[in-house]
């Protein structure tokens, strides 16, 4: 088989990594891997039947019954499949990315993400994001990419992007959002979100799309020969 190439993109909520990864993967024509879209459909399928991201237990016992599958369009748009239904529009609110957050510190749900995440990246060369793929899911990654921005930063980008669907969100409230999961996401025992050592750490504060483009063409360019 020949070598898969693996790029991993991790940051905090916001900081703009899916709407990265998907052009990047496009221009390099790799499978791109939201995880955070595995997580929320974690999420979305154990509050439909009711159930507590905290609820250790209720967790444990339904994991089991749900069957996620991961299909492409035809714009490499990632679609969600929770047991057979496509869940892609119901899982990106607010409510189900806080339920996400809560939900991926349970060690169970872990276990059973990461071997999946891993077989994607047996298979096709990908660029993948989250908040563990350099420190955990690939930590032979060819290259790890942090992606940052400050927190009012990614509070004012969420608000805009709200506001592009109609909607009209407090930016205060969703800078408390944001606060409260880069807590959960940097606090949980199990593969919290942390910069893996032997990775560029890029702000994206000050840039704009295109510039974070060109810079992280730049840090694989310097590290891959592709
Ligand atoms: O990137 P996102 O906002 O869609 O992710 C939702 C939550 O899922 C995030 O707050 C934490 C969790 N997550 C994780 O624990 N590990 C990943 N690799 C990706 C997401």
């Amino acid at each position: 088989m020949s070598k898969r190439y693996s790029i991993a993109i991790d940051g905090p909520a916001g900081a703009g990594k899916s709407t990265i990864a998907r052009q990047l993967a496009a221009e390099l024509n790799f499978r791109y891997v939201d995880t955070g879209a595995i997580y929320r459909t974690v999420a979305y399928f154990l509050d439909l039947l009711g159930i507590s991201p905290k609820d250790t237990d209720g967790v444990s016992r339904y994991i089991d019954e749900l069957t996620i599958g991961i299909t492409y369009d035809e714009d490499g748009l990632q679609h969600m499949i929770m047991n057979g239904m496509d869940v892609t529009g119901d899982i990106r609110t607010q409510e189900i990315g806080q339920k996400a957050s809560l939900v991926s510190a349970q060690p169970v749900v872990r276990e059973v993400l990461l071997d999946m995440q891993r077989e994607v990246a047996r298979e096709h060369n990908v660029v993948m994001d989250g908040r563990d793929i350099g420190t955990v899911v690939l930590p032979n990654a060819d290259v790890k990419i942090f992606l940052t921005a400050s927190a009012e930063v990614r509070a004012d980008r969420r608000c805009k992007e709200l506001a592009a669907k109609g909607q009209k969100p407090s930016f205060e409230k969703v800078l408390a959002e944001i606060r409260q999961r880069d807590y959960q996401d940097t606090h949980r025992a199990i593969a919290p979100l942390k910069m893996a050592r032997d990775s560029v750490k890029l702000d994206t504060s000050e840039m704009n799309v295109q510039e974070v483009l060109a810079e992280m063409k730049r840090i694989i360019g310097e590290k891959v020969t592709l």
